[in-house]
């Protein structure tokens, strides 16, 4: 084959992530071609609306409802999935895998939901699967826990992984914005996934997890298995109140290898102003990964957006037909490798120091009940707030705010539970977080 001949490739999906990689590889042909060796060409496009306008010209006939021609081309060697969901996705990669093309994807959900399936499926044809764009948008932290720390043991990881979080925690930290606008605003400027729910709620971030966990950990979790809490219940308070105490709060999925096993998490965590990850402002990711010998990385930019994950992907499909792919693919199938994996530690044991926030009568004796049941269950109280109106006015309450020396989850949340059954308290209202030590 002359070296020219240009690669051939399929697209799945032209939303925002894909008129991305569109652009790029039209607008940007040369840079792509001397990358690459070979020009890289978008033979066939299948989308879910044929009729829409769209942002790139490409050839006519390129784009059209197919995505079943496109997969069994027997020109196209290369198939981009870009499209959302998950069963039409699994199905769209497991075919064009058995009719022998390599894939190129940002679907994290398909990933964290069937990756073992699709992995062991590609390993058994001699064919790979490249997703640094699933994970972190353009931050290569998948090429790099891949590739570049494989001399590592990684010892515990920490990343703001989702970017609609950060933007809405930023925007109430520095606007002091109620949380619904902070959200309608993250969905106007397009970081948000079709149901937001799975960003709030922590379930993107812990479909990332998951798959950074398998690559880091050699240890395979179902996302849904991952502890996690969201950040919808969070109120512009807490974050004042945090950065008084001299932290900001931020959306932290964690895994740590430590004595109980490996540590999983998502969650609002409070982190020290200062430290790299306080500092991640708006709709930013960053991931601080330790390892072994190499010590502390820290890697900041854009997880979501039209040219950041354009940006991986096309990286991912240059890896691919230079063969960089192939290799790295298969000396990193960990993802059915179960000899190595670590067993994984009880939520109830990982131990760290709490933010408090506690509602209560402003009564007599009623402080002395609080300090009572944390005491009972082994929780020391290391600082403790209590003004005359902080925020919530209702008559007759005050809210204290309490951080706690180190102590296990299971301990903080029998507290938690005891206290809720004090008639002083209120329960509709408090909250408890986490420090990032
Ligand atoms: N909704 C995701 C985010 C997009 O906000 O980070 C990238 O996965």
């Amino acid at each position: 084959m002359n070296i020219l001949t240009p690669v051939q490739v399929g697209m799945i999906g032209m939303g925002v992530v894909g008129t991305g990689v569109a652009r790029i590889l039209v607008q940007h042909a040369d840079r792509i071609t001397r990358r690459a060796g070979r020009p890289i060409r978008l033979k066939r496009v299948a989308v879910r609306d044929t009729g829409r306008t769209r942002d790139v010209e490409l050839p006519a006939g390129v784009i059209s409802g197919d995505a079943a021609d496109l997969i069994q081309d027997p020109e196209i060697s290369i198939v981009v999935q870009l499209m959302g969901g998950v069963d039409l996705a699994r199905q769209q990669i497991l075919a064009a895998l058995t009719h022998g093309k390599d894939i190129v994807t940002a679907n994290k959900a398909v990933l964290a939901e069937h990756g073992t399936e699709i992995f062991d499926h590609a390993l058994r044809l001699g064919r790979s699967v490249a997703y640094d764009a699933a994970v972190a948008g353009g931050i290569p932290i998948v090429s790099n826990i891949g590739q570049c720390l494989t001399a590592n043991q990684i010892t515990s990881l920490h990343g703001i992984l989702n970017g609609t979080c950060n933007f809405i925690i930023s925007k109430m930290e520095e606007d002091h914005s109620d949380y619904a606008s902070a959200v309608a605003e993250a969905q106007r400027r397009g970081f948000a996934e079709a149901d937001p729910r799975m960003d709030v709620d922590g379930s993107d971030a812990a479909q990332k997890l998951a798959i950074l966990v398998q690559m880091a950990f050699d240890t395979q979790i179902g996302w849904r298995d991952i502890h996690r809490v969201g950040i919808d219940r969070l109120e512009p308070a807490e974050l004042q109140l945090a950065k008084e105490l001299g932290y900001r709060v931020r959306l932290i999925a964690s895994a740590s290898h430590g004595n109980n096993g490996l540590e999983l998490q998502v969650a609002p965590r409070l982190v020290r102003i200062g430290s790299p990850l306080a500092e991640v402002r708006g709709a930013y990711n960053a991931i601080s990964v330790n390892g072994d010998m190499v010590g502390t990385i820290f890697y900041h930019g854009l997880g979501a957006g039209q040219s950041p994950t354009a940006s991986a992907v096309v990286a991912d499909l240059i890896d691919t037909v230079v063969g960089r792919s192939a290799i790295t693919f298969r000396t990193t199938g960990h993802w059915s490798d179960h000899e190595h994996s670590l067993p994984f530690a009880d939520v109830a044991q990982t131990r760290s120091r709490f933010y408090w926030r506690i509602t209560v009568q402003d009564d007599p004796g009623v402080l002395a009940q609080i300090a009572g049941a944390l005491g009972q269950n082994g929780v020391s109280i290391a600082t403790l707030i209590q003004r005359e109106s902080v925020f919530d006015s209702v008559p007759g309450y005050t809210n204290l705010v309490l951080m706690t020396h180190e102590s296990s989850e299971g301990a903080a949340l029998a507290a938690e539970t005891q206290l809720r059954q004090l008639a002083v308290v209120r329960k509709d209202t408090g909250i408890r977080l986490p420090v990032l030590n």
